[in-house]
């Protein structure tokens, strides 16, 4: 029988997402796609988007605050923040740092995760290594991306995916919640050229000719990523599961990276998880990376009513490649 006393748990969650909408409609506008190809292919009506003057730092802290407030955690006592993005406001200082500030964190060490899609599960992950350890009692992970700003909008493979938005969590050794009885995490470098922002790093300085050559957006070969995304999320699921020690019958809500609605579907059949069970944000925001996970999550937690023992399935991927999965438990 596991000791959940000395699990960390999930004490509060918070997302923050932009008032400003695309739909499909205002696409078929900016490139030769329509509302009927990108439903079908993808599931996705609309996304939102940050404004010229709204940062990834900022989404955070809108997130941020609104954990603390639900954990009724303050944010001098968290010990640890973790910032997943692929799209932090500077290359340096990390974001972790800027929303440190921000919300008056003094005491915490800050420090950013790049882990692409995977970010919320990669930092989830680090949060309950510290506790468990005995480091650290309170860490605030928070995930925001501002994709818009690495977004292609004449490339219709990829503008039609894509949105900004925030998710946070409070970990903690103490108080009640989601018992995080696992996390999964992988990764494949061999396939890092399948999602990438080519330029802008070390390899390729912004030059003329990198800005010219539109080496500043992202890229993605879709169909070889959904291919590993679907194998890779299926087999950490269930690896998460076994490691927790429950059976795949006994995941209650399934709350995956919303990427695409098909890749979700061929999950949720996989491991016969009944559609209503399967927590959708796809249709409203997109894909928004590192935060996906972290905002269905939130929004599960306001809109269901849960029961105390039910067990939630987390799972994400991306860029990296990276990949994971996690299973709670509702206290
Ligand atoms: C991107 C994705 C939606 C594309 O769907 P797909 O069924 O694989 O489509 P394809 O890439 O094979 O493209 C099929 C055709 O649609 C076209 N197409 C692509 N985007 C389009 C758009 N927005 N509107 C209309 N047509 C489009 C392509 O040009 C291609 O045309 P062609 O056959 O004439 O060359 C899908 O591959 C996907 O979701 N991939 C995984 C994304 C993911 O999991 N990301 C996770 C990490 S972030």
């Amino acid at each position: 029988m596991q000791n959940f006393s000395a699990k960390a748990k999930i004490r509060g969650t918070g997302s923050y997402l932009p008032d400003r909408i695309l739909t499909n409609q205002d696409l078929e506008k900016m490139v030769e796609t329509s509302d009927e190809w990108i439903v079908t292919r993808t599931g996705m009506k609309e996304r939102r988007l940050a404004s010229s003057n709204e940062f990834t730092s900022d989404m955070g802290y809108q997130a941020a605050k609104k954990a603390l407030e639900v954990s009724q955690c303050r944010a001098e006592d968290i010990d640890l923040i973790l910032f997943a993005t692929i799209t932090p406001d500077y290359a340096f200082p990390s974001t972790a740092c800027l929303i440190q500030y921000q919300l008056g964190a003094l005491k915490a060490a800050a420090f950013d995760i790049q882990a692409a899609c995977t970010g919320y599960l990669y930092a989830l992950a680090t949060a309950k290594g510290f506790i468990e350890a005995g480091i650290y009692k309170n860490v605030l992970i928070v995930a925001s991306e501002k994709l818009s700003s690495i977004v292609d909008y004449k490339d219709r493979n990829t503008c039609v995916l894509f949105g900004d938005g925030a998710s946070a969590a409070v970990v903690s050794s103490e108080g009640k919640g989601f018992v995080i009885r696992d996390v999964t995490l992988g990764a494949d470098g061999e396939q890092a050229q399948l999602l990438m922002l080519p330029a802008g790093g070390s390899r390729l300085p912004p030059t003329k000719e990198t800005v010219e050559g539109n080496l500043h957006y992202l890229r993605m070969e879709g169909k070889e990523v959904f291919k590993h995304a679907v194998r890779r999320m299926e087999a950490a699921s269930k690896e998460s599961i076994h490691k927790a020690g429950l059976q795949e019958s006994e995941i209650a809500w399934f709350v995956p990276h919303q990427a695409n609605l098909r890749i979700i579907e061929s999950l949720a059949k996989r491991f016969n998880i009944s559609p209503e069970k399967v927590f959708l944000t796809i249709h409203k925001y997109g894909n928004t990376s590192a935060s996906s996970v972290g905002i269905a999550l939130d929004e599960l937690v306001r809109e269901k009513n849960l029961h105390s023992g039910e067990n939630v399935l987390l799972t994400a991927f991306g860029a990296g490649l990276t990949w994971g999965a996690a299973v709670l438990t509702y206290e």
